[in-house]
């Protein structure tokens, strides 16, 4: 009877810290639903946009956001999602266009504001890039529980890369969180997906 309770206290010590785990907001790799700790992703920051002028959240209060977090001198992940944002947010058509993309750099160092912004003008005329000094982009960066380490890369011209998490994150006209999708899921899908929520 007593070691039965013991297990039982066990258990349940078990599954309120995994609950406390999910609460903090991890995002597991890979992964396709919506986390726990929704209300622990995003909030306040500063940057600077292409202009080299002082932006924060409160200058899209209204508008959806799709926030992506990546550097220019990525070879192929970074590309790709945004050219997947495009299309998805060109097919919801109306409703696309009430969704700011916004592209930030984890790369401050050689991302400056005009290298973001010239960046993002590949990928379609709605996309924001932003940058900051290091110090703001670790800020916000934490806020979205964004991994990004530098490696040094000796075979690479460009002398280093951003190893990176590459979520996209939809946040509301509040500014609160509402999704996020990894940058590898197909157009249709993110398209659907963001579907549920804009309008
Ligand atoms: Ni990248």
């Amino acid at each position: 009877m007593r070691i039965s309770a013991i297990v039982w206290i066990g258990c349940v010590l078990v599954a309120v810290g995994l609950l406390a785990w999910m609460g903090t907001g991890v995002i597991p790799d890979g992964g396709r639903t919506e986390s726990k700790g929704t209300a622990l992703v995003g909030g306040p920051f500063t940057l600077s946009n292409s202009a080299g002028k002082p932006v924060t959240e409160k200058d899209f209060a209204g508008k959806y956001l799709l926030v992506y977090f990546g550097f220019t001198h990525c070879p192929d992940i970074c590309p790709t999602g945004l050219l997947l944002i495009e299309n998805a947010l060109d097919q919801l058509g109306r409703a696309g266009d009430t969704v700011v993309p916004l592209f930030i750099t984890l790369d401050p160092e050689r991302d400056t504001a005009k290298v973001v912004g010239d960046y993002v003008t590949h990928f379609g005329d709605r996309f924001v890039g932003l940058t900051g000094t290091a110090e703001q982009i670790k800020q916000v960066a934490e806020a979205y529980k964004v991994y990004y380490r530098k490696v040094e890369e000796d075979s690479s011209n460009a002398g280093y890369m951003i190893d990176h998490s590459g979520y996209i994150y939809l946040m509301g006209p509040d500014g609160k969180y509402l999704a996020h999708f990894p940058h590898h899921i197909s157009e249709a899908a993110l398209k659907d997906g963001l579907a549920k929520f804009v309008r």
